[in-house]
């Protein structure tokens, strides 16, 4: 019997938001939890119909729930008068700070094996504060930038505690692993083996146990030796309060290159807001693509959970959008709300849907979203 009722707040969006958060509440229908859905608009198409991207309603309304699940809104590339992206609102007024986005290999021709790693951005400031504005008669644009200490150093501790909490788990796995050998059990990839780790951790490990943990800063205060010298700086301060993590440091262009060539040497990522929101799609598409990439932001008590990818109106409304990276978030947001072994249990549905070869169009298969969906469904209890 469920213990407790989850209110959970649904923020489909525009385009393919609409077809993979109703998915992902699908799956959790499926599973032996309770929750009170709470259905909140927000986006483009609200905005087209009443001025207001994020209404009042859905802001108010989301502080009374436990978490939120978010699609992808579509947002212009010019200016439109009073439009501004939902997402970057509610995370600053719910003070979401950390974007969590784990990548992680899977059992899909395009994902890279012994990917193991978790992209920690920052999400309050940087550029994305939008001070932006035009001077010289409108031929020079201007974007302020902002790094505080307070907001680095809330990042980093988040960065270096995730970093302790994921090597503490890799290593109970291995001994759970040692354990089921021992017993003539499967081993590595067997299906009874309990992993409490949905956000946290892969479900297919690295072969080679590589050192753990490890923290590594990315900057570039090499030209911007005030903003990402700051940031810098206060990483390597909360460095010092955790001797058992490792810490290194890289440039954010050679981190990208270097990420690409060698991603199985990382494990946690830690970066200011935009080199964060750029490398995790990088890196995404080292591990089978958008349609399988989600993320968490997180704050000290809320977590609003989303696919990496946006309303891909290219997609939008034919029943063909991917819904793991929708799936895989609301995992996501389970294990923040301390039900890590049932995360664990849809993080491994989505593995074997996969493993099992149903792949939608994105992943060079013909599934659509509601079959996808459905396998999902069906190999949770396995
Ligand atoms: P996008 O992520 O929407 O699409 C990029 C590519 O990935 C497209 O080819 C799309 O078809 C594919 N794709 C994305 N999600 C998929 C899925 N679930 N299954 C299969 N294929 C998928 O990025 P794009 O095209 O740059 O942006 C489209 C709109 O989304 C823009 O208005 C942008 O502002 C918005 N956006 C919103 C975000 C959010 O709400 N957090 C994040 C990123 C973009
Ligand atoms: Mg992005």
């Amino acid at each position: 019997m469920a213990e407790r009722t989850y209110r959970i707040a649904l923020i489909p969006g525009d385009g393919v938001g609409q077809e993979v958060v109703p998915a992902a509440r699908r799956v959790l229908e499926a599973l032996p939890l309770a929750f009170d859905f709470v259905d909140l608009d927000a986006g483009w198409e609200v905005f087209e119909r009443t001025g207001m991207a994020l209404p009042r309603r859905t802001a108010a309304m989301i502080r009374g729930c436990d978490g939120a699940i978010f699609g992808a809104t579509q947002s212009p590339s010019r200016k439109v008068e009073g439009y501004s992206s939902p997402i970057l609102a509610l995370r600053k007024q719910l003070d979401l700070y950390a974007n969590l986005r784990p990548v992680v290999s899977m059992p899909v021709p395009g994902s890279r094996p012994g990917i193991d790693m978790l992209i920690v951005r920052e999400n309050t400031e940087c550029l994305y504060v939008r001070q932006e504005r035009l001077e010289d008669d409108g031929n020079t644009a201007v974007a302020q930038r902002v790094i505080t200490r307070r907001a680095s150093e809330r990042i980093a501790r988040k960065a270096f505690e995730l970093a302790r909490a994921r090597a503490i788990l890799t290593q109970r796995r291995r001994g759970a692993e040692k354990e089921e050998r021992g017993r003539g059990g499967e081993g590595v990839s067997g299906r009874n083996r309990q992993s409490p780790i949905s956000n946290l951790q892969s479900p297919n490990p690295p072969v080679a146990p590589r050192p753990l943990p490890l923290v590594t800063i990315v900057h570039k205060a090499n030209v911007l030796s005030l903003t990402d010298g700051l940031f810098r700086e206060a990483c390597l301060a909360v460095a010092k309060e955790f001797p058992d993590v490792q810490v290194e440091e890289q440039i954010v262009d050679s981190m990208i290159y270097r990420m690409i060539r060698e991603p199985e040497r990382y494990d946690v990522i830690v970066a200011p807001n935009l080199y964060g929101d750029i490398l995790s799609d990088a890196a995404a598409a080292l591990v089978g693509g958008l349609g399988l990439a989600p993320s968490a932001n997180a704050g000290d008590s809320f977590t609003l959970v989303e696919p990496v990818h946006g309303s891909a109106p290219d997609i939008a409304g034919q029943g063909i959008a991917n819904p793991c990276a929708a799936i895989l978030a609301t995992a996501q947001l389970l294990d923040a709300l301390g039900e890590g072994a049932v995360a664990a249990q849809m993080q491994q549905a989505v593995t074997r849907t996969l493993a099992d070869g149903i792949w939608s169009a994105d992943l060079g298969g013909t599934a659509g979203t509601a079959e996808m969906t459905k396998a999902v469904i069906e190999r949770l209890g396995e």
